[in-house]
């Protein structure tokens, strides 16, 4: 059993637990369980190699033509739609350094990150890893520093389909002629992208229709992909954090913060920041908006377009988050926002209310049991006009302050950490991203060499198997209802840019 994999080394007590609520969960889902038990849990978590500290974690990064990276960055004045991303491509993609004016923030490591930039903070940390390797042979994983949430942004909007899909489909043909892919047929390969995969996911090759299709393309399905919003029905995109304002390059630094947070005084019992979606009729945004401006304990930061300047900076949220003990986290143009990670960076408990926004998709980063971190209140809930002061108040002040600590203790791993000095002991985003990815793939060796063929795991139940590999039986069962098993429809090119818009 302990060969078995890292979820079953707790005690004897949880593992027979545990698997009593797997057996019961396979006889529901599925009829072979013996099979499933193998496609569901990673086996080969690496072990520790005594010879060589980087053994079983070496990472093969590949000398891609600049053209697919860095030339897009420097040369990003060039072009029109992405000269205004370009002040926030500086500092190895943080931006400008934030000046703590309004004493909100601290000194050192802060920045104005633009949400979509972790495809360029991933690559230049990667630069930095302590294994890298150039020895194919030795690579635990490779990565492919294609940034493509930036070559997507190059053609945003009024370009035709080839020239958005062009740079994908160029470097998946390089890449399928590498020695090094034909290894795993790249199933062995990753890359980081800072969209959310419908941005990739393009789904007919008309012009109206909205983003490029490089998930789609055949080898790239052999490929993992890392993105701040996974497909709940994808096998191969997995959920890593949106990038906050915070770049810390020392652990004192994180602890002198989570200290902050846990002492700051928090007069507002929940606050919202962001704007509403007048065109969208499923959308509870402006039920939210119109509970926090009628709530005297409510705070409200509207982010509608005259408003647009207070709410997109930094200290105003920040300090308005600071200032709250719930935060509220809806859906937008898509179920994610970078927001929910600024609000745990500024020690206020989320309230989410639907399970793709943050449960179902960073799996990686995020204990099991969301009760003790974060509070869930169901879009239909708000639709039905349950009240959130009430439901928020009834939450006992011990019980608060035990998910407020929860939440300060995730910060560690939510941020990205400056590159130029890494943190001494704490694990920071990149850290357990980058570790689940290595797990990922040497389950998928390990399965090449036993014969498994995967064939047989179903792509709309991505979001279970997700959560089923962190443990988190309960959850797949109570969240069943919130997915339903259809494709979501695509986003359309409007929402996309709201979502622009509303950053925080
Ligand atoms: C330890 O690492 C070395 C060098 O990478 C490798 O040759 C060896 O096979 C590894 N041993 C184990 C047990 O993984
Ligand atoms: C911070 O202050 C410096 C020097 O006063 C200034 O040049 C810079 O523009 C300021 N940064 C921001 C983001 O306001
Ligand atoms: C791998 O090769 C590239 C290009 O030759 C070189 O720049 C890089 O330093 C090498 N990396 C390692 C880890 O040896
Ligand atoms: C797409 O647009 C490019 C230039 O923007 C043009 O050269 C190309 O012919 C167009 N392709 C199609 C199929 O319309
Ligand atoms: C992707 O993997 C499958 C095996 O699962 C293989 O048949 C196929 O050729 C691979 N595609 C590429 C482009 O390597
Ligand atoms: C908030 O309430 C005030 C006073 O009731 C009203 O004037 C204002 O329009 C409201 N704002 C929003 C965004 O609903
Ligand atoms: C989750 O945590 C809450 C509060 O800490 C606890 O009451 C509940 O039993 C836990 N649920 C599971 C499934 O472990
Ligand atoms: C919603 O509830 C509030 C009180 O909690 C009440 O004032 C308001 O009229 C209700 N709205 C609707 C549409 O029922
Ligand atoms: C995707 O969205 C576009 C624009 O909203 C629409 O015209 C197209 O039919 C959609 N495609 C699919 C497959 O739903």
């Amino acid at each position: 059993m302990d060969k078995k994999s890292y979820v079953f080394q707790q005690s004897h007590i949880s593992v027979i637990g545990l698997f009593c609520a797997f057996l019961s969960l396979c006889l529901l889902y599925f009829n072979n369980n013996e099979v499933f038990l193998d496609k569901v849990i990673w086996i080969n978590s690496p072990h520790i190699n005594k010879t060589d500290p980087c053994g079983g974690r070496y990472i093969y990064v590949y000398d891609l033509p600049p053209r697919f990276n860095v030339d897009m960055v420097t040369e990003c004045k060039r072009n029109q739609k992405t000269s205004a991303m370009c002040t926030f491509t500086m500092n190895g993609g943080f931006g400008p350094p934030l000046n703590n004016t309004e004493g909100v923030l601290s000194d050192h490591g802060w920045y104005a990150t633009d949400h979509f930039n972790v495809e360029i903070i991933f690559y230049n940390r990667m630069k930095r890893y302590e294994c890298l390797t150039n020895d194919s042979s030795i690579a635990a994983a490779f990565f492919v520093p294609f940034f493509v949430g930036f070559d997507l942004a190059r053609y945003i909007g009024d370009f035709n389909v080839s020239v958005r899909d062009a740079g994908s489909v160029e470097v998946v043909n390089w890449l399928i002629t590498r020695t090094e892919w034909k290894n795993m047929n790249g199933k062995d390969h990753f890359l980081v992208g800072g969209r959310p995969t419908w941005d990739l996911r393009r789904k007919t090759d008309e012009n109206i229709d909205w983003g490029n299709k490089f998930l789609l393309l055949p080898a790239a399905k052999n490929m993992s992909f890392l993105l701040v919003e996974s497909s709940p029905y994808g096998l191969n995109d997995f959920a890593i954090p949106y990038p906050t304002y915070f770049h810390p390059s020392k652990d004192s630094e994180v602890f002198e913060w989570q200290e902050r947070m846990r002492k700051t005084e928090r007069k507002w019992l929940f606050s919202f920041a962001g704007a509403p979606r007048p065109g969208d009729p499923n959308s509870i945004r402006s039920l939210l908006i119109s509970q926090c401006n009628n709530s005297r304990v409510g705070k409200l930061l509207e982010c509608a377009v005259a408003d647009e300047r207070k709410c997109r900076s930094p200290s105003n949220v920040m300090k308005m988050f600071q200032s709250s003990v719930f935060c509220l986290q809806p859906e937008g143009d898509s179920a994610t926002r970078r927001s929910s990670f600024d609000s745990i960076l500024a020690g206020c408990i989320p309230v989410f209310f639907h399970p793709g926004s943050f449960y179902t998709q960073y799996t990686w980063h995020l204990p099991k049991n969301y009760t003790t971190y974060s509070v869930f209140i169901s879009n239909d809930d708000i639709r039905k006009n349950v009240s959130i002061e009430e439901r928020l108040s009834r939450i006992d002040p011990k019980t608060i302050e035990m998910m407020r600590e929860e939440v300060i203790s995730l910060i560690p791993r939510m941020i990205y950490a400056d590159p130029d000095s890494k943190l001494e002991t704490l694990e920071d985003a990149f850290d357990v991203s980058l570790k689940a990815i290595i797990r990922r793939v040497a389950k998928l060796r390990q399965d090449m060499i036993d014969g498994r063929t995967n064939d047989d795991l179903i792509e709309i139940y991505g979001w279970k198997y997700a959560l089923m590999e962190q443990g988190d039986y309960a959850a797949v069962r109570e969240w069943e209802p919130y997915f339903p098993k259809l494709e979501p429809v695509n986003s359309s090119a409007e929402s996309v840019i709201n979502k622009q818009e509303d950053q925080t």
